[in-house]
């Protein structure tokens, strides 16, 4: 339908791949852009940003250009949809016409980001079809036929030799550091409980190894990890879709530029693909029932499917999926005969893949040579469903036991978003609450071990003797003199008391180290409420230490940000 003809008229433009200067000549272009970090751009879109900024491109630069542009992002941090309204404002700038306002995309919504893009794509394909019409001898797929699956799974009658070098996954010869592509599958050395046995929030130190990884890292990286879904989970999967899970098949895009899911091996095994792939733990959107309802062969079923992948279905749908976040997984059994007659063919198009989730990295090289080691809050809560809900990655990784046999996970690394002063004897100031304390295991061990004086770590949990992870470790490095630590034991008396509560009775030592030493600020956590909190006791300390007024506290605030004194790491 729409898609075919907006084939025909527009190429995908990855803008990590797209030569700038050729945008000159695109009469219309969709831009779809998330925002990272702190109002950043992605990794891959950063040569792009720095051409569109360039001060030297004329105001009519992009005037015979059509555009739209797309946002993903989140409204729980402060900076919302940032590089999608920048990106916006920049090229009318430079002269292109907005088809349509801004779609600002929001995690943070009951119906996830498509409750703003749906109908921001109805607007868009009607505009586009007013300037591209369908061509009269092109015919319309009628409603409720699918569009050609992207690939298509070419059975084999026997399981290749497994040994074949086709068949391994592309994680052997690589070259360079590992990535997403070419992960390194890491022995998992051990896997702690650091929370007391009694307590509700599960957390574990998990260390791996990565002698000839070529992987290094420094203070404030991330790792990230490719998780895969549990055994029980693939076998009910495979079962509701009538899969046999050892049967093997070669993918084949049917376009010749649609590129194969890099990290899939060729040929696959269903059960390979289930469980590194296929994201049957994730909530379905929309979408997932549009093509459900098209593919399924029961009244009964479809006609409910279709209800909710409509319009006016969008309140149920939330009720049925998003507020008690039912899997795709679960939404499968609760319909058998689709289920049953899903073609495999589609099932690269229906589920989405697998991402991976990254994880701050909490160890120094310098103190823990070809080891890597990180903290994970296991992800596990009710809502109203029978089942708690599980998260994929973290209940994952805590169900591996290197106790009881080798255990392999796949990780790769990427810089973070804290970056450490080398000068020495620069203050930093680390306030991580929870797992936010994590970079700051690694930044204490890293500095400690150089040498560098000044560390001023602000510790929040809720007891000492059930979440105070790595309490013993500090305590031993204040003996020695090499950190000052602060802690917030929040449950510990009947009043709340968090770190931004300890950094305001320490106002006059922060704005010392801020003011007169040159300090660095670092932040990271939670990224509900913690860091405004924390933010607003910075806003009043420079105030009423530093004497500023109002709008010259945000003026202080924003020049540290500025000048990178200023970092944070928070997570959703
Ligand atoms: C840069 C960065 C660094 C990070 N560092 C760390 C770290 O050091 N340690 C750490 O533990 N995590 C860290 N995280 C978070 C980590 O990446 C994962 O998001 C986290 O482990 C959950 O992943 P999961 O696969 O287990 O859960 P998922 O399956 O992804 O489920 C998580 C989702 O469940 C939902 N959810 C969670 N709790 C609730 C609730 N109570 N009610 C309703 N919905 C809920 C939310 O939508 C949430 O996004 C970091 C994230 C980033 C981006
Ligand atoms: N999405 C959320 O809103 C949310 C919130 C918290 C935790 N979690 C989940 O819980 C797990 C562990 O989280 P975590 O390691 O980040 O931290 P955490 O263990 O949940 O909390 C660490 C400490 O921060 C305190 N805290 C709560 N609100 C705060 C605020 N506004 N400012 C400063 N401190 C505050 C907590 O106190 P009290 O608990 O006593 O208030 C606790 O003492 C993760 O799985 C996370 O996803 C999620
Ligand atoms: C580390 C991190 C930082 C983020 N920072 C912002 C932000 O500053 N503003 C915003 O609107 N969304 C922010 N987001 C939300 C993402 O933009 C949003 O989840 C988006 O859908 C991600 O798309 P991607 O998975 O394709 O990268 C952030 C997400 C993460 C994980």
């Amino acid at each position: 339908r729409v898609a075919v003809v907006l084939e025909r008229h527009l190429k995908v433009l990855h803008l990590c791949l797209f030569v700038e200067a050729n945008l000159i000549r695109e009469p219309l272009v969709v831009f779809v852009c998330a925002t990272t970090g702190q109002g950043d751009p992605p990794d891959n879109m950063k040569n792009f940003w720095r051409f569109i900024f360039r001060k030297n491109l004329p105001s009519t630069s992009l005037c015979q250009m059509d555009f739209a542009v797309l946002g993903l992002g989140d409204s729980s941090y402060a900076k919302f949809n940032f590089v999608a309204k920048k990106l916006h404002r920049r090229l009318l700038q430079l002269g292109a016409s907005a088809l349509l306002p801004i779609c600002l995309g929001d995690d943070q919504h009951e119906l996830g980001p498509d409750a703003t893009i749906d109908p921001w794509l109805g607007d868009l394909w009607e505009k586009v079809l007013e300037l591209y019409p369908v061509p009269i001898d092109l015919p319309v797929i009628p409603h409720g036929v699918p569009l050609p699956s992207k690939f298509t799974l070419q059975f084999l009658p026997e399981a290749p030799n497994p040994s074949s070098k086709e068949s391994c996954l592309a994680i052997s010869d690589s070259l360079g550091p590992p990535s997403e592509s070419q992960p390194f599958l890491a022995p998992m050395v051990t896997n702690q409980r650091v929370t007391g046995p009694s307590h509700f929030q599960d957390v574990r130190l998990i260390e791996f190894d990565i002698t000839d990884s070529g992987i290094s890292f420094a203070a404030g990286d991330v790792v990230l990890i490719q998780p895969s879904n549990s055994a029980a989970h693939i076998q009910q999967f495979c079962h509701v879709l009538g899969l046999d899970p050892s049967q093997c098949f070669v993918l084949q895009p049917r376009e010749p530029d649609v590129p194969c899911p890099p990290g899939l091996p060729q040929p696959c095994s269903v059960w390979q693909l289930v469980s590194q792939y296929l994201d049957m733990a994730s909530v379905p959107r929309r979408s997932f029932f549009e093509l459900l309802a098209c593919l399924s062969p029961h009244e009964l079923e479809r006609e409910k499917l279709l209800e909710l992948s409509s319009a006016q279905g969008q309140e149920d749908l939330c009720e049925y999926c998003s507020r008690p976040r039912r899997t795709i997984l679960e939404v499968l059994c609760d319909f058998p005969h689709t289920a049953g007659a899903i073609p495999p063919d589609y099932l690269l198009d229906l589920i989405p893949q697998i991402r991976p989730r990254a994880f701050s990295i909490a160890s120094s090289l310098l103190v823990h040579p070809r080891r890597l080691q990180i903290l994970v809050a296991v992800v596990q809560y009710r809502t109203r469903l029978k089942e708690p809900r599980r998260g994929l990655c973290s209940s994952w990784l805590a169900s591996l036991d290197p106790k009881k046999g080798p255990v392999q996970v796949p990780l790769w690394v990427r810089p973070g978003g804290l970056a450490f002063p080398e000068t020495p004897d620069t203050p930093v100031i680390m306030v991580g609450p929870g797992t936010g304390v994590a970079p700051f295991r690694a930044a204490v061990q890293e500095r400690v071990a150089q040498g560098q004086t000044g560390n001023f770590l602000f510790f929040g949990c809720r007891w000492r003797d059930q979440d105070f992870y790595w309490g013993d470790e500090w305590q031993e490095l204040e003996k020695r003199g090499c950190l000052t630590l602060v802690t917030a034991f929040s449950r510990e008396q009947g009043q709340k008391v968090y770190v931004q509560h300890r950094l305001r009775e320490l106002g006059p030592l922060v704005w010392e180290l801020l003011d007169h030493r040159g300090a660095y600020f670092y932040l990271a956590g939670n990224a509900k409420y913690m860091p405004t909190d924390v933010m607003e006791a910075l806003m009043s300390i420079f105030q009423e230490e530093g004497g500023l007024s109002h709008p010259n506290a945000a003026t202080y605030l924003a020049r540290l940000q500025r000048t990178l004194r200023f970092q944070t790491e928070t997570w959703a």
